[in-house]
């Protein structure tokens, strides 16, 4: 089953794929400032393919911190619903994983996500990620309002 996934870099050309996945995932619609970032951060930002249907999606934004150090945020991660529990999340996460530990400069990857999504927290807990922070009222438009920041730190591996 696995080899019938794969993951391509989100462009210009192919952004309408991250578009439309995200109607399905979110009840949010994303800035171009959202879809510039995703572009922007090369390869850390995929769509994933299932026998050559874009089923999934991980966009990630780039930030800058002191000291040239940087952060990895994933803005957001998605599975459409019939292709989920088959691995394509993990296989996204994990390309960020490694493509951050290849990188001497990366200090850490974290990500908001709503109190109520457990089959979320479950996700990201499964590969290592941390509740560290609750925020109240993160969310304009969606109950709960609340967030928890999630965080795994990045290692180098050269
Ligand atoms: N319940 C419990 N554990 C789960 C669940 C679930 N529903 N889904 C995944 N996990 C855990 C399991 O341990 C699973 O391993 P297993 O299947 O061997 O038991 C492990 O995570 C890996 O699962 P994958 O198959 O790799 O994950 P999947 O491809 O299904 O994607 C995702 C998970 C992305 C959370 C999916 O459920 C989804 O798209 N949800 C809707 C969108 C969403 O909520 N995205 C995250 C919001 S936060 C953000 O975007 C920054």
């Amino acid at each position: 089953m696995a080899e019938a996934i794969y993951l391509d870099g989100v462009r210009d050309k192919n952004v309408m794929q991250l578009k439309k996945l995200n109607t399905f995932f979110f009840p949010v619609r994303y800035n171009d400032k959202y879809y510039a970032d995703a572009i922007a951060s090369a390869d850390f930002s995929k769509l994933a393919y299932f026998s050559d249907v874009c089923v999934g999606s991980i966009a990630c934004r780039l930030e800058k911190k002191e000291g040239g150090v940087m952060s990895i945020y994933i803005m957001t991660l998605g599975v459409l619903a019939p292709y989920r529990r088959l691995g394509i999340g993990t296989k996204m996460l994990k390309h960020v994983l490694n493509l951050s530990e290849k990188q001497n400069n990366i200090s850490d990857i974290y990500l908001h996500v709503q109190t109520n999504n457990e089959d979320a927290i479950a996700f990201y807990k499964k590969s290592g990620f941390e509740i560290v922070d609750t925020i109240q009222n993160y969310y304009e438009n969606i109950s709960p309002p609340d967030c928890y920041v999630l965080r795994k730190e990045v290692h180098a591996k050269k």
